[in-house]
């Protein structure tokens, strides 16, 4: 089976891209790079002993995308590129909703030419409204509170839709919650431009010195330990959820929406306190006013998952953040020895 990886470059893209190339699949990537490295590729085939197909380009232009389809014989897609931070696609609305809604409108256009009707897609645990109370299940209330937010309710709607008008077409919404982690191998894992936004890439670069100091923001929520709670799920479990979901949409028609957690919050000091067990060190915090937008607790309720998909998460916070640590240890070497 021939599956095209959008985005497959990116740190979920390409760690299932091993899990799937690992259970026989045929992979292709497609990636304008826009954040990755070419060098993920090479990693990928290292991991793996098999080829790994890239084809360079941007979603948004139609007809390099149409050329890539009409190259390969795909059976199913997994999408997963777009842009993805929250803060950035406050300032640059237009960028995230053109990149976003665009690249994936060209993508279902290239797909219904080609008869390719099935797709995996990369959705978030931001689709739901902020005042719905965890854990979060499928059927709640969607909304968003930032363009990124939308961009993921909309993709959603789209393909309700397509799938709707075309009976032929099949669907699953994936909602990942906080993937973290990386490949155990250290070869592969989240390397994102610039200043990290998301907890776990933040502490792995305090803990390997290349920032000074870790902030939390708030230790005043309603939580355990009055720290921000969220469902991180190590991202080598959440390529295996693709996987099961390309095997679940062969034979079914529809959109399916799934969250992709553990169904377990653990707050900031309980991660924070995890990655020193694995550095060995204590890491310097510091606590700041609560960021405006951000919610106390969130995570999600696993259950539909693990009936339909037979999903449940394996590994748990100390294999999460010993990975991330081996990672970032490698990647230092890496980015040392060799200039990407
Ligand atoms: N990482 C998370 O915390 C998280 C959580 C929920 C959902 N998601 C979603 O999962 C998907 C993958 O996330 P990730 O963390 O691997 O992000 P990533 O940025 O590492 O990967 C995305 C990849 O898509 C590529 N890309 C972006 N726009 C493109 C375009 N127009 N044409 C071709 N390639 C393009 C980028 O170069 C990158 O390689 C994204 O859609 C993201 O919104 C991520």
């Amino acid at each position: 089976m021939s599956v095209l990886l959008t985005g497959g470059a990116g740190f979920i893209g390409s760690h299932t891209a091993v899990v799937l190339i690992e259970s026989g699949y045929d992979v292709v990537v497609l990636d304008n790079f826009s954040n990755s490295k070419p060098s993920v590729i090479g990693r990928i085939e290292q991991i793996t002993g098999k080829p790994c197909p890239c084809e360079e380009a941007d979603l948004s232009d139609g007809p390099l995308v149409d050329a890539v389809f009409r190259r390969h014989d795909f059976d199913a897609v997994v999408h997963f590129a777009g842009f993805k931070a929250v803060g950035e696609s406050v300032e640059k609305p237009r960028e995230y909703y053109e990149n976003n809604l665009i690249g994936t409108l060209r993508l279902i256009e290239a797909m219904t030419r080609r008869g390719v009707k099935r797709m995996i897609f990369s959705s978030s645990a931001t689709v739901y409204r902020a005042d719905n109370p965890v854990p979060y299940y499928e059927d709640f209330p969607l909304g968003a509170t930032n363009p990124y937010g939308w961009t993921k309710v909309m993709i959603e709607r789209i393909l309700c839709d397509v799938c709707a008008a075309d009976p032929g077409w099949g669907a699953a919404l994936l909602r990942y919650f906080n993937p973290i982690g990386a490949h155990p191998s250290g070869r592969i894992g989240e390397d994102p431009n610039g200043i990290p936004n998301n907890l776990l890439p933040y502490v792995s670069k305090v803990a390997g010195g290349e920032l000074p100091l870790l902030h939390i923001f708030g230790d005043d929520y309603d939580t355990p330990d009055g720290t921000g709670v969220r469902d991180y799920i190590h991202v080598m479990d959440l390529a295996r959820g693709h996987l099961l979901a390309l095997g679940y949409m062969r034979d079914r028609r529809g959109a399916f929406p799934f969250n992709l957690g553990t169904g377990k919050g653990y707050s900031v000091r309980e991660v924070v306190a995890a990655f020193e067990k694995v550095c060995g060190r204590a890491l310097p915090v510091r606590v700041d006013p609560r960021r405006p937008g951000d919610l106390p607790s969130v995570y999600a309720n696993a259950d539909r998952a693990r009936k339909e998909l037979g999903f449940t998460a394996r590994l748990g916070l100390d294999e999460m953040c010993a990975d991330a640590w081996r990672w970032q240890k490698r990647r230092e070497e890496a980015d040392g020895a060799t200039a990407e």
